[in-house]
């Protein structure tokens, strides 16, 4: 198997809408990542393509963030799929590393994750980053990590792009 990560193109749109139905149990992903691309909000896109076919994606979004009152670059990764057939090859694992390098050439500070603690912690993010910050996310699944010049913030306030509000 031959696996590519790149940068997402415009006429890849298809196959991504089609990854995310096969991926997730409802079209609202999907439909997140257009509303998110037409707010201008997609900061990053990557796709994982086997073999010439488009098996993965995964998007990173501009977040509004500050950390003791400071304003600080953040991103959110989310979604991230892999179509079924593809899963548990490792495909996820690469198309996050690729766009964490990507975030941190980009200038992004911290990077906010929901999502699985054992898995995302494998990749470095942490519950303990993403605790002093407030989010309607916040709880056990909420998690960051920061990408250069790590900080403890006593307080803080994360808030996802509006695309999250219609989900
Ligand atoms: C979550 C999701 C993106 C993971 O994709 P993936 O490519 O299967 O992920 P990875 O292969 O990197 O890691 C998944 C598991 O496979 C394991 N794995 C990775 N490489 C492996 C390999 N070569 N051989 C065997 N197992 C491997 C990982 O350790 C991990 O183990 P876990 O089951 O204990 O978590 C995918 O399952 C998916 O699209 N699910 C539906 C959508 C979703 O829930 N997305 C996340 C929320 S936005």
């Amino acid at each position: 198997m031959t696996l590519v990560v790149r940068p997402a193109a415009d006429e890849d749109a298809d196959a991504i809408r089609a990854v995310l139905l096969a991926a997730f149990p409802s079209a609202a992903e999907a439909d997140l990542v257009e509303q998110l691309a037409a707010d201008g909000d997609l900061a990053l896109s990557f796709v994982a393509a086997v073999d010439g076919k488009l098996v993965g994606h995964i998007a990173f979004s501009r977040m509004t963030a500050t950390a003791d009152g400071d304003g600080i670059p953040a991103l959110g990764l989310a979604p991230v799929a892999v179509a079924p057939s593809h899963q548990k090859r490792g495909i996820a694992g690469r198309l996050i590393e690729r766009g964490l390098a990507a975030a941190n050439g980009r200038g992004a500070a911290i990077v906010f994750v929901v999502g699985d603690p054992d898995y995302y912690g494998r990749l470095g993010f942490r519950c303990e980053s993403a605790a002093p910050f407030a989010s309607p996310y916040a709880g056990p699944h909420f998690m960051a990590q920061w990408l250069s010049s790590p900080r403890a913030p006593a307080s803080g306030q994360a808030d996802y792009a509006p695309a999250f509000g219609r989900l």
